[in-house]
């Protein structure tokens, strides 16, 4: 049965979705709205992120019943083990009269482009009225306080053993059940005029807000922002309650998915007449290094009882690389006069020229430049409402042959996947704690991320903006057909429409957001033109909401022969362009099995870009080398073929993949030999919470180029001998503390932006060799081991271009701690990521150390979390106490909000020599 279609979809659509060659020829740009954190003439913007009480349910305890909707009873409560295994269909629920969906769907209203299909609020009282929690005198001083954004489930402690309640694809953390947040918000009587909305940018999941013991609205997809008009349940001059209950199902995600109110949320008041949310879309055309035509739309609300008259003015503005704002405009679009009626909406379509554009490029080869374009609201003179968008200009063009053009740049896709949550701090977002992620990234040569699978926090795209990423913003991995029991595919009927035009609103101005992903891997690829019509309604509102750029969808399944194949403007595919299985040992496997692909598409679709949405899935632990090591430049993982189940580890010779993925080399090879290809987003960037493939008694993934705790495993050095082949490196593999194997057989690998190296075992050449055509590494594999210095020389073009030099170590002796930065700002927020390392008498860090540690603090700050980067390792992240692996260790550290001074972390390990790392908080 299609659910689709049990509720009335409409996409009729007003803008035709271009055709690819439309865009190539037109070239097109883009531009974002992000909003203030300050006040201005009419509008404040007010964070709410500080002092809320909170309770979640025990899970001994029965939960209210003010249940969004019947969930389906699960019948197999058993891991979802394998990632690409066919999703199905939908479980019937049945019904029930007593649930609150009724009340919460009209918040999807706005995002519903046919008045027909919107959703008309119950009549009389809404449920929950005399819910204690909901009630302003209702006693939460027994309940914890929390400050947002808040991830109830990071602190653990995890579910251990063989039947956890929540398995280890979520994270084996805490993440289920139905938890309450409690605010009290002031608002003065002078305010009766005003409209005043809640903004929440991300909350896990299913929530319904109650102001005053009425039931408001709510949002089920905990990964898009929503705002609530709290307007008409307001008390004038006294304190209103705010109660916010979420329910977060088990089985609901092939990831951790964290769970509470994970990103910031907000208090807008504004002037009853101004721009609505997200209310302004920015978009270029025609540009040059002289000039460039801006268009703008603009939506102005008038929700005041009367008619009115307002002027809708606009100045741009450049910003520096620092997000400061110029002091004169460079330019403005035309004055408008324009009249409402009382509850309309109006739209304004403007148009201005920018001489001599600065613009927005990806980084290292252009600069991301920004603009901001200032909007106020005038009525007789006085401003009424102050907006401001940020936005850049660039042309972006997609070529068949070429791939990703920007501002008439080839710019090859080396990008990664990337999950949400932020390894030991979990879901809750954290400004600082992204930026580090990106940092390292950069530092890898990665110029491409893809939100992997959901939308990302809003503040992830001003940090891409800034630091000149391109995006794939992508916002499902399910619709009607099922991947996990409790997941998205329950709401896809009522939520699809509004989600994906939410999501693309949110999103349009952003410059480094080049293409919208609207499914991965996604269950209606099996259902041939019933999946294909699934898909193009879901292209037309996406070509509705922004015409400029295209969309893609990831296909692990779908050939080109297959409806489905033919719907989205770009072709992503996952795994399927190297070729999926294609190992003997998967003959007559009933998983998917398939030949390289990227020929095949390109002669299916010849105007078509295509591009790996996800390559590799290769697997390894940070510092474990294990033997024999395959001599194939790609291999499944087994026991005995670098994985070690017993211990859950998998060998970082980098040779190792999951069932359906290839090592980076291979995928290096593929592209190569495809150059029409436009690159591709490894599979992962970082290691992430939850879906520890292949071993799901751990808590976190096997994937990362980097581990959980922002450790570089040896990938790092393969991806960036190939992403930034100017910079003269070479690394090392493995490590050189073997006792007990003298004698053996030890692999020697090294990863080299050089085209050859002689390698030096204690001095004596053990013989310089060259990368072959499609070689991306050079592999001594008859090393016998035998302790002493191990040293690389490269060569470039027959000149000496870098060396490294790796020694046996002594005994542990001493901890060595360091840190991103020794500065971070005193606001409650800023981190400091302290690293420590065990070293030798000589100060060598010794890479195969397991030794305890215990971290304490002085001064203003807290240890939030610590981690080691071990995917089996069960110890809370809170906790001050851990072991490190190989030889590593991370301690989080947070300054206290208005709390200057000066932070001494001490780490201790018995029979070892402490240490101290000192950190100012201003
Ligand atoms: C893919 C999937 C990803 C992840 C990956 C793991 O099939 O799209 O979300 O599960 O496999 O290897």
């Amino acid at each position: 049965m299609n659910r689709f279609n049990k509720v009335p979809f409409s996409c009729h659509a007003a803008i035709r979705p271009l055709s690819l060659l439309t865009l190539l020829a037109t070239g097109w740009i883009v531009s974002c709205a992000v909003n203030v954190n300050k006040e201005s003439a009419g509008r404040e913007k007010i964070s709410l992120n500080e002092e809320w009480a909170f309770y979640r349910y025990d899970i001994t305890e029965r939960a209210d019943e003010l249940t969004y909707d019947i969930r389906p009873e699960i019948a197999d409560a058993g891991e979802y083990l394998v990632a690409d295994a066919r999703p199905t269909e939908a479980v019937e629920a049945g019904s029930s009269a007593a649930v609150l969906k009724p009340w919460i769907l009209p918040t999807a209203n706005p995002f519903i482009a046919d008045p027909v299909d919107r959703y008309t609020r119950p009549e009389g009282e809404a449920p929950g009225k005399d819910f204690p929690f909901v009630q302003p005198d209702f006693d939460d001083s027994g309940w914890k306080r929390v400050h947002l954004p808040h991830d109830w489930a990071i602190e653990g402690p995890f579910y251990e053993g063989e039947h956890p309640l929540v398995g280890g694809g979520m994270g084996r953390l805490p993440v289920q059940g139905v938890a309450w947040y409690r605010k009290k918000l002031e608002i003065t009587p002078e305010e009766r005029d005003k409209s005043i909305f809640l903004e929440v940018e991300g909350a896990m999941s299913y929530a319904m807000v109650w102001l005053n013991g009425t039931l408001v609205g709510g949002w089920p997809y905990g990964y898009n922002t929503w705002q609530l008009d709290l307007t008409p349940y307001i008390r004038y001059g006294q304190e209103n309650q705010l109660a916010i209950r979420l329910d977060n199902p088990n089985h609901s995600s092939r990831w951790y998915p964290g769970a509470g109110i994970y990103r910031n949320v907000w208090l807008i008041k504004t002037h009853p007449v101004h721009v609505g949310q997200w209310g302004t879309y920015v978009t270029t055309r025609e540009v040059s290094a002289s000039s460039a035509t801006v268009d703008m739309e603009v939506n102005v609300d008038n929700d005041s009882g009367s008619d009115v008259t307002v002027v809708v003015a606009t100045e741009i503005y450049e910003l520096d690389s620092t997000g400061e704002k110029g002091k004169r405009s460079i330019a403005f679009f035309p004055d408008t006069e324009i009249t409402l009626e009382a509850g309309e909406s109006s739209k304004e379509k403007l148009t201005t020229v920018v001489k001599n554009p600065r613009l927005w490029g990806p980084k290292p080869t252009q600069t991301p430049h920004l603009y901001q374009a200032i909007t106020t609201l005038k009525q007789n003179g006085r401003v009424i409402d102050h907006f401001e968008t940020t936005f850049g200009i660039r042309e972006l063009q997609f070529n068949s042959e070429q791939g990703v053009l920007v501002n008439g740049e080839v710019i090859k896709l080396q990008g990664v996947n990337q999950h949400h949550d932020l390894g030991a701090l979990g879901a809750a977002f954290n400004r600082r704690a992204a930026e580090r992620q990106l940092e390292l990234l950069q530092e890898m040569g990665c110029n491409a991320i893809r939100m992997a699978h959901n939308p990302p926090a809003p503040e992830l795209l001003e940090l891409t903006d800034r630091m000149g990423f391109l995006v794939v913003n992508e916002i499902f991995d399910s619709w009607e057909r099922k991947k996990t029991p409790h997941d998205f595919h329950l709401i896809f009927p009522e939520w699809a429409e509004a989600d994906t035009r939410s999501f693309v609103r949110r999103d349009r101005n952003h410059p480094s957001v080049i293409m919208w992903s609207y499914g991965n891997e996604v269950g209606e690829q099996y259902t041939d033109e019933e999946g294909a019509a699934l898909a193009e309604r879901l292209e037309r509102i996406l070509h509705e909401e922004d015409p400029t750029r295209p969309t893609t969808l990831s296909m692990n399944y779908a050939k080109p022969d297959m409806p489905f194949a033919r719907v989205a403007g770009v072709i992503g595919l996952n795994y399927q362009g190297e070729g999926i299985r294609q190992e003997p040992e998967f003959e007559g496997t009933d998983r998917i099995r398939t030949v390289p692909q990227y020929d095949r598409f390109h002669a299916a679709f010849p105007g078509k870009v295509i591009f790996g949405s996800e390559v590799a899935s290769s697997f390894s632990s940070r510092g474990i080398y294990l033997f024999p090591v395959t001599e194939k430049i790609t291999s499944p993982v087994r026991d005995g073929q670098g994985g070690d189940s017993e211990n859950a580890q998998v060998s970082a010779y980098e040779l190792y993949a999951v069932d359906f993925g290839s090592s980076p080399d291979k995928v290096f090879m593929m592209q190569d030999k495809h150059p029409f290809v436009a690159g591709g987003f490894v599979w992962t960037g970082w290691d992430h919470l939850g879906e520890p493939t292949p071993y799901y008694s751990s808590r976190s993934s096997y994937c990362g180029i980097i581990d959980l705790a922002g450790f570089k495993k040896d990938r790092f050095y393969l991806y960036q001998s190939r992403w930034r082949p100017e910079l003269p490196m070479v690394h090392i593999l493995p490590h050189w503390n073997w006792p007990g194997r003298e004698g053996k057989v030890m692999p020697v690998h090294l990863f080299t932006s050089g085209d050859e190296a002689e390698l030096f075992l204690n001095d004596r050449s053990l013989g310089r060799k060259k990368k072959g055509q499609f070689e991306y590494r050079l592999r001594w594999d008859d090393v016998r081991y035998e302790p002493g210095e191990l040293k690389a020389i490269a060569y470039k073009n027959g000149e000496r271009w870098a060396e490294e030099t790796i020694e046996t170590t002594d005994a542990p002796f001493s901890l060595l701690m360091q840190a991103d930065r020794s500065r971070i700002a005193a606001d409650g927020r800023d981190l400091a990521f302290v690293t420590l390392q065990v070293v030798d008498q000589k100060g060598r860090p010794m890479p195969d150390a397991s030794v305890p540690l215990h971290f304490t603090i002085e001064g203003p700050g807290e240890i939030v979390a610590t981690d080691n980067g071990n995917a089996a390792d069960m110890t809370p992240f809170h906790s001050s106490t851990r072991e490190t692996f190989s030889g590593q260790a991370l301690a989080i550290v947070r300054g206290g909000a208005g709390k200057p001074g000066s932070i001494t972390i001490t780490a201790t390990s018995p029979g070892l020599k402490e240490s101290k790392f000192m950190l100012t908080t201003e």
